[in-house]
């Protein structure tokens, strides 16, 4: 179930798409539902549908899922009615998830089928020390299933139960669409409960049981942004003793830090403060990681030093390079190994060739650099000509001076040199060493 606005979020983003762990949090449930190998993983959507769908596709093959709409959000059975044609007259066991209870594991669901057996719907319930805002699980002086009642419909007395209902449910497909027919909305929120579905079944005499999780985590639901936050440090802080204590990572101080639970980190890599991972990024052995760098879906080699405050995303940086402070690397840039680019450089979509260096001031944008190549301070490869973006292309063992203008499309060949300043708007030969305003040959060539 997707469907809902969740107007306690405060808004205008639908509620599963808000993200958790750098990723919607409708994706956490789907990835999980997946994990069961299912004939069908459903999605209801309805509040902004398209975006709830396309945030699904993004992440999962569209084979792989179907989705129902939910015309108007009139309710957790409704949203399961939506699906009504898929499943109604199929002979299956339906797992009914929330969209908004994102930290629930494959193990728990496994559990709950297991229990489920021949019961006609068996409801996954919790303890929790502060019930407040779930639905409560009333058993009878058997212990069994009752009812469930919401905390809006609650009496007081109801409201003590510490028991609740995670909103995790397993069906008989044919039986819950049976008595999800009978369900009526004449309660405090004028919704349609999926929550009455249990009930109506225990009261034709069919068989509802109870698996009560025992880790409540698990089952907690997003319903305003201080949950939100709340679990996503649980998350955050999971991750980092994980990197601590299984993959050997140093973090000089771990509450600072935040990376995605799908990074992967090397053994002897250290992480100052303020760093943040995010995505799939992998980042070998024995890296440093200075303060204030962030480093989004990159793959970083071993013995790499990332000095403070850079920004690297969508990048590749090879073994034994050096980076920053304040560097800046996006579009697929890649770095070869031993290379290095220094202060407020900027590489897009540029592959700096071995042992080659940028070391201050400077823009390489669509560029190739070859091997031992030297870039002066505030060279420019101008890619962009208002239209189109061209491309830069530096040989090996070329020395780029200080302050050139590198006008795209250009090639500068293997052992040619700039002067300092030079504006170069024709392709320089392997060896030439150009000069000035636009730059030209002078002296024979450099050796
Ligand atoms: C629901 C349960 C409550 C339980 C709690 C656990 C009901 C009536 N109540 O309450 O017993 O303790 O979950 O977290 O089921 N949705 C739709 N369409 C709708 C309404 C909701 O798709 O018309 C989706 C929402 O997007 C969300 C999920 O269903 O993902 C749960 O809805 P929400 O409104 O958050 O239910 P709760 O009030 O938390
Ligand atoms: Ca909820």
């Amino acid at each position: 179930m997707a469907a809902g606005l969740g107007t306690r979020m405060k808004s205008n983003l639908a509620k599963v798409l808000h993200q958790l762990d750098g990723r919607p949090l409708v994706n956490h449930v789907v990835e999980t539902a997946m994990k069961l190998s299912p004939r069908e993983v459903c999605v209801v959507v309805g509040h902004q549908a398209d975006d709830v769908k396309g945030a699904v596709l993004n992440e999962f093959d569209a084979a792989k899922v179907t989705f129902a709409i939910q015309e108007k959000q009139l309710g957790t059975g409704d949203a399961v009615n939506a699906a009504r044609s898929q499943f109604e007259n199929s002979d299956s066991t339906l797992i009914v998830l929330s969209g908004d209870v994102p930290m629930i594991t494959s193990d728990t669901l496994f559990a709950l089928v297991k229990a489920h057996s021949d019961a006609a719907c068996t409801v996954l319930s919790v303890k929790l020390k502060d019930p407040t805002g779930y639905g409560r699980v009333v058993r009878d002086e058997n212990s069994s299933f009752a009812s469930i009642v919401e905390q809006k419909d609650a009496s007081d007395e109801e409201k003590q139960i510490d028991e609740i209902n995670s909103g995790i449910y397993c069906f008989d497909s044919k039986k819950l669409y049976a008595a999800l027919a009978q369900v009526k909305n004449d309660n405090a929120q004028g919704e349609y409960y999926l929550t009455d579905v249990p009930r109506i079944l225990r009261e034709q005499g069919d068989k509802v049981a109870i698996v009560l999780c025992d880790n409540r985590r698990e089952v907690e639901g997003v319903n305003d942004r201080r949950q939100l936050a709340a679990m996503e440090k649980v998350i955050r802080k999971r991750t980092i003793e994980r990197l601590m204590l299984d993959s050997g990572v140093t973090f000089i101080d771990p509450k600072s830090v935040y990376v995605s639970s799908r990074a992967q980190i090397g053994r002897d890599t250290v992480i100052y403060p303020n760093v943040t991972i995010e995505g799939n990024s992998v980042i070998g052995e024995n890296c440093v990681i200075r303060a204030g760098t962030r480093i989004k879906e990159s793959k970083v080699g071993k013995r790499v030093e990332i000095r403070d405050n850079c920004l690297i995303r969508d990048s590749e940086i090879g073994d034994e390079c050096t980076v920053g402070p304040m560097a800046h690397l996006r579009g697929n840039a890649v770095m070869a190994d031993t290379s290095k680019v220094g202060n407020f450089v900027e590489l897009k979509k540029t592959n700096l060739g071995k042992n080659s260096k940028a070391n201050h001031l400077t823009y390489l944008g669509d560029a190739t650099i070859g091997e031992n190549s030297n870039i002066g301070a505030g060279t420019i490869t101008c890619n962009f000509d208002g239209v189109n973006k061209h491309e830069t292309h530096i040989g090996d063992n070329v020395k780029i001076g200080s302050d050139t203008m590198l006008v795209a499309p250009i090639t500068v060949g293997d052992g040619a040199a700039t002067g300092a300043g030079s504006v170069v708007t024709k392709d320089v030969e392997p060896g030439e060493m150009v000069f000035g305003v636009p730059a030209k040959a002078k002296a024979s060539k450099v050796d």
